[in-house]
């Protein structure tokens, strides 16, 4: 078991929002490694909710066919009334895929998650869109961390990503590096953490869910 502790209650669904209004920043990639993670860690069972019109989350799932991580058919909509629903299906965590741009629907993931992963790209370009997203977190008043993906490796810019963004909130200490392996690996429904087990980004995407899973026990625990 990774350090870290464990939630108190099992049988209560844990939601995990993985929100920015930027396109492209990794969002999609991180929920599907997460909930693989979770559940080859133990720590499940997971369920993932895909809220993005676009489905590239449930088209993922589709083509994975395995059933250790069901996909919730809870449409966006429908999410505040279902969560009861979710609370209760026997998950431990819930991982909810977001759409970018759209305010109000991620605004509505918000308000149900107990925990909010806001990825960022390091680029200046990234990072000056990003205060959209934060603000609409800190209005609902949630408790959020900063996933810095697809760093280059030895680039001055991943370090001063993440001291711009310290200046907002806590940053995950897991940096996710550029590799073209995040986008093969899902290509035919699996992730890195099963096509290149021992590899660098398996790790990553083992220790952001530790790191994720620690803070949602950790705040459990407080
Ligand atoms: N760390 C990474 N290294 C390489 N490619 C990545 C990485 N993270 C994401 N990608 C790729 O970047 C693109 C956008 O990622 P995605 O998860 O779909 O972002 P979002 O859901 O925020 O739009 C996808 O093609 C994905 O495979
Ligand atoms: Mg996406």
């Amino acid at each position: 078991m990774p350090a870290g502790g464990v939630l108190a209650r099992r049988d209560e669904t844990r939601v995990i929002a993985v929100c920015s209004q930027k396109g492209g920043v990794g969002k999609t990639t991180i929920a599907a490694h997460l909930g693989v993670r979770a559940a080859m860690a133990g720590q499940g069972p997971a369920v993932l909710v895909d809220t993005d019109p676009q489905g590239s989350l449930s088209e993922w799932w589709r083509s994975r066919a395995e059933e250790e991580l069901p996909l919730s058919a809870i449409k966006m909509g429908d999410l505040a009334r279902e969560l009861p629903t979710l609370r209760n299906c026997g998950a431990a965590v819930a991982i909810i895929d977001t759409p970018p741009a759209l305010a109000e629907s991620i605004r509505a993931v918000v308000s149900v998650a107990d925990l909010v992963l806001i990825p960022a790209r390091p680029s200046p370009h990234d990072l000056r869109a990003i205060g959209g997203t934060i603000d609409l977190v800190q209005r609902a008043r949630k408790p959020f961390l900063f996933v810095v993906n697809g760093a280059a490796n030895r680039a001055h810019i991943t370090a001063e990503c993440v001291a711009a963004l310290s200046e907002h909130g806590r940053v995950a200490p897991v940096i996710l590096y550029q590799r073209t392996e995040w986008a093969a690996s899902m290509i035919n429904g699996r992730t890195v953490l099963e096509t290149n087990r021992g590899g660098r980004s398996a790790r990553e995407a083992a220790d952001l869910w530790d790191y994720t899973y620690a803070q949602l026990a950790m705040r459990e625990a407080a």
